[in-house]
């Protein structure tokens, strides 16, 4: 299968960018399957019904969410009306929705999706990310039960990523990063056939501080005193994200690519 996941879209810039390019992009790259954060997408905390349902008009198989996951409060309800969002795997117990759910690909070929929330420098202490994935992959073996598992783990830690690529090495087809809204570099194949990338980066304007507008966390950053609240940066929107091709028989990678696309970061296209 031929899978892209796009990490978290900022706000409008994000979600006009989402709107105007995926289509596009689902053909030309005979996609199988799209999976998106859009954490951020609403006003850059959270997201909202009617943003959820652009996402996934645009060409979202599966929307993932993250720390701001309930931001928006019409997602408390929402949620548990549309099965292609998830929350993270270790939320609250009481949180609604879910964390992991197998999607049916094209050609009946079925698609675990599972995101986890770090805990390293989070804001609040979240349960155990490792022990809530080896479950789900457990109960979802890959080559099996399932043809292909993509997990997010959503942290702010590059070691707490890596940690949970190696856990998921040979048991998931694509463990990729998101939440620092900065695509890292060391997009690989791990050694037990599982495709890794520590962060997607963002889709949004990245003439800002990580998808915000830049004046009011420069000031928070030089003076200590906040004037206003934080809201997300309305340039041009780069996609970020990374593309991965699984063999259908193990469910592991055959390819795994970084992708960038529009707006001020250098072009990488599969
Ligand atoms: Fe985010
Ligand atoms: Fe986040």
């Amino acid at each position: 299968m031929r899978m892209l996941f796009l990490g978290d879209v900022m706000g409008r810039a994000g979600r006009s960018a989402v709107a105007a390019r995926l289509p596009g992009l689902r053909a030309d790259w005979a996609l199988d399957f799209v999976v998106i954060n859009g954490e951020n997408a609403t006003s850059g905390v959270g997201l909202s019904p009617d943003h959820a349902r652009e996402l996934l008009a645009a060409g979202a198989d599966c929307l993932t969410l993250g720390d701001h996951a309930f931001d928006q409060k019409e997602m408390l309800s929402f949620i548990e009306t549309e099965p292609r969002i998830l929350r993270p795997l270790n939320y609250a117990r009481t949180a609604p929705g879910r964390g992991a759910r197998v999607f049916a690909g094209p050609g009946g070929r079925k698609v675990l999706v599972a995101q986890a929330l770090g805990q390293v420098f989070m804001k609040r202490p979240f349960d155990d990310p490792f022990s809530a994935v080896d479950a789900v992959l457990r109960a979802h073996p890959l080559g099996g039960a399932v043809q292909a598992a993509l997990i997010d783990i959503h942290c702010e830690a590059t070691s707490e990523k890596m940690g949970m690529g190696h856990w998921c090495d040979g048991r998931a087809s694509l463990v990729v990063g998101t939440h620092t809204h900065v695509p890292t570099a060391d997009v690989q194949i791990l050694p037990g056939g599982t495709a890794f990338q520590s962060d997607a980066g963002m889709c949004g304007d990245y003439n800002s501080i990580i998808g915000m507008d830049k004046l009011e966390p420069m000031r928070r950053f030089v003076t200590g005193m906040g004037k206003e609240r934080f809201s997300p940066a309305a340039g041009e929107a780069t996609l970020c994200g990374t593309l991965v091709e699984t063999d259908d028989r193990t469910g592991l990678a055959t390819r795994v690519r970084m992708v960038r696309v529009g707006g001020r970061l250098e072009s990488a296209v599969p």
